[in-house]
C-alpha cells in the first residue's frame, strides 16, 4: 500500500474534479468469487479503481463520498470468532478507514441504506461499471443499473497520468516481467513441450509478485492472438511468440513480447520479416512524446510496415493508397498498443472509448485501426505499450482474396507459395511518456534485434 497521505490527495482531487456535482460517489471493492463452491474462491483480485483510491487489498470492502458536503465513509464488516477462528485476529474496519485517511466508517450492510436514501431524496449516486457480475449484481440491487459519465471520466483523467509512486512500481513489475522472459528465452529447445515454459516462467512472477498480469500466450501459432493452448512440444524452424507480464504484489502490471527462432537462428525469410516488425516497434518508439497522438504513431509504424512488405514483394502500389485502404490491417489486424498500470489494458472496464479516445480522436472502423486501444494525444505520465506485429493468418488473406478487400495491393500467389505456415511476430515494450520523450519501463531491455536475439539464445546455450 502506498501512504495515507497518497490516497488521501487522490480523493481531494477527485472530488475538485467532480466539484458542482450533486449527490454521492460510491465505490465498490470486490468480493471473493467461488472457482467451484463458495469456499474454494480463484485468488483474490482487488478491483483496480477501488485500489487506486482505497487501497485496501482485502474483499468485501466498500465506501462512499459525499459530492456536497467531501464526508467519507468506509463500509465492511469486523469479524466475528467464527472468522477469527478461520482466517486469524484481522485489524478492525475502523482502523483500516485510519490507514487510509477515511474518517468514518460502518458495516456493510449500512451502505444499501446510504444508497436508498439518496435515491430515496432525489440525489444523484455515481457508480462506475463495475468489473465483476457480483457488483453488478449489488448495484442491480441497490437500484442503480446506469454508471456516471462524470466520475468515470474524471477517474480516467487521473488514472491516465502516473503518478511518481505508481511509475517505481510499473518499473519494478517491468523488471519481474523481464525475468519471466529471460526464464522463457533459456528454457525454449525443440522437444520440449510449451506448458513447462509456461510454468517456470509463471513460477518466476509467483515467487516475487502477485502473479501473472494476464493468460500467458506462449504459442508457436502466433498468428492466433491469445492462445492459450500450450500444449504442443517445440519444433525445430518455428517461431515462438512469447506475451507474458507480472503483476506486482502492488498489482502494477507488465506486459512484454519476444518472438523467438525455436532453433535459435531466424531463418531468411523469419528475419527478413521480423526485422520489419522491429524496425516498427523502434519507429513507434522513437516518436513517442508530449503532444503526439498515439494514433498517428500506430499509422507511422503501419505505413513502415507496407514501406517493406512492399520491398518483400507481398504488396504492391502506392503506400497512400494502401495506407487509405488499411492494407496494413491484414498483417497487423490490431493496435499498435494500449494503456498499462493497475490493469493491463489500464481500466478498459470503465469502457475502452472513453480511456483511449476523446473529442480529438475518434475511433477509425477499420480492421487493424479500429482495435486501436489508445489513441489518444500523449502526456507525460502516460504508460502505454508499443507492440507492433506481423502475422499471416490463412482464413483472413482467403477472405480478402474472395472479397478483393485489398483492392489488388496484396500479391496473393507470394503469400499462398511462403506464408501460409509461417506464423506471427510480434514485439512488445512498456513504455513511460516523459516530459520530453519516453522511456522503456522496467530494467535492462529484453534482447530485441534479430542479432541481440540470436546473440542472447546462443549464450543460453554455451
Ligand atoms: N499482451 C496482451 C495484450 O495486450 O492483449
Ligand atoms: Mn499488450
Amino acid at each position: 500500500m502506498f501512504s495515507k497521505a497518497i490516497y488521501a490527495a487522490r480523493r481531494k482531487q477527485l472530488a475538485e474534479l467532480l466539484k458542482g456535482q450533486k449527490g454521492i460517489a460510491v465505490f465498490i471493492g470486490n468480493a471473493e468469487a467461488p472457482a467451484q463452491y463458495k469456499d474454494n474462491c480463484y485468488k483474490f483480485r482487488q478491483d483496480s479503481t477501488w485500489l487506486y483510491y482505497f487501497g485496501i487489498d482485502e474483499p468485501r470492502f466498500a465506501a462512499t463520498i459525499d459530492l456536497e458536503t467531501g464526508e467519507e465513509t468506509l463500509y465492511a464488516d469486523d469479524v466475528s470468532i467464527d472468522d477469527i477462528i478461520w482466517m486469524g485476529p484481522q485489524p478492525s474496519v475502523a482502523s483500516r478507514a485510519a490507514e487510509i485517511g477515511v474518517a468514518a466508517s460502518a458495516p456493510y450492510s449500512k451502505l444499501d441504506l446510504v444508497v436508498s436514501a439518496a435515491i430515496v431524496k432525489g440525489r444523484p449516486v455515481h457508480t462506475i461499471p463495475p468489473s465483476r457480475y457480483y457488483n453488478t449484481l449489488k448495484l442491480q440491487s441497490l437500484g442503480i443499473d446506469k454508471p456516471s459519465e462524470a466520475l468515470i471520466r474524471a477517474i480516467i483523467k487521473m488514472r491516465l497520468v502516473k503518478q511518481p509512486e505508481e511509475i517505481v512500481e510499473i518499473d519494478a513489475a517491468g523488471v519481474l516481467g523481464q525475468k519471466m522472459h529471460t526464464v522463457a528465452r533459456k528454457g525454449i529447445r525443440p522437444g520440449r513441450i510449451e506448458q513447462e515454459i509456461v510454468g517456470e516462467m509463471e513460477g518466476v512472477t509467483l515467487a516475487e509478485g502477485w502473479g501473472i498480469s494476464f493468460a500467458t500466450i506462449l504459442t508457436q501459432h502466433g498468428e492466433v492472438f491469445h492462445n492459450h493452448g500450450h500444449d504442443f512440444p517445440i519444433v525445430p524452424g518455428k517461431l515462438m511468440v512469447v506475451d507474458a507480464g507480472a503483476e506486482s504484489n502492488s498489482h502494477y502490471a507488465s506486459d512484454f513480447t519476444r518472438t523467438y527462432p525455436t532453433s535459435g537462428k531466424y531463418t531468411a525469410k523469419q528475419r527478413d520479416i521480423y526485422q520489419t516488425v522491429y524496425e516498427c516497434h523502434e519507429l513507434a518508439f522513437s516518436l513517442i512524446k508530449p503532444g503526439v497522438a498515439y494514433r498517428d504513431v500506430h499509422l507511422a509504424s503501419c505505413r513502415h510496415m507496407l514501406e517493406n512488405l512492399k520491398e518483400l514483394g507481398l504488396v504492391k502500389g502506392d503506400l497512400d493508397d494502401m495506407m487509405e485502404l488499411g492494407i496494413a490491417g491484414l498483417f497487423m489486424p490490431h493496435g499498435l498498443g494500449h494503456n498499462m498500470g493497475l490493469d493491463v489494458h489500464d481500466m478498459e472496464d470503465l469502457g475502452e472509448d472513453l480511456v483511449g479516445y476523446d473529442d480529438d480522436q475518434k475511433r477509425i472502423r477499420q480492421l487493424g485501426i479500429g482495435s486501436l486501444r489508445m489513441a489518444r494525444r500523449l502526456q507525460p505520465g502516460n504508460v502505454i505499450t508499443d507492440e507492433p506485429g506481423i502475422y499471416f493468418i490463412p482464413d483472413l488473406i482467403a477472405l480478402w482474396k474472395k472479397n478483393g478487400t485489398d483492392k489488388g495491393h496484396v500479391n496473393y500467389s507470394k503469400l499462398e507459395e511462403g506464408y501460409l505456415d509461417f506464423g506471427g511476430i510480434r514485439l512488445e515494450d512498456d513504455v513511460l511518456v516523459t516530459e520530453d520523450g519516453a522511456r522503456r519501463t522496467g530494467g535492462t531491455r529484453l534482447p530485441a534485434s534479430p542479432d541481440e536475439v540470436e546473440a542472447a539464445m546462443a549464450a543460453d546455450k554455451a
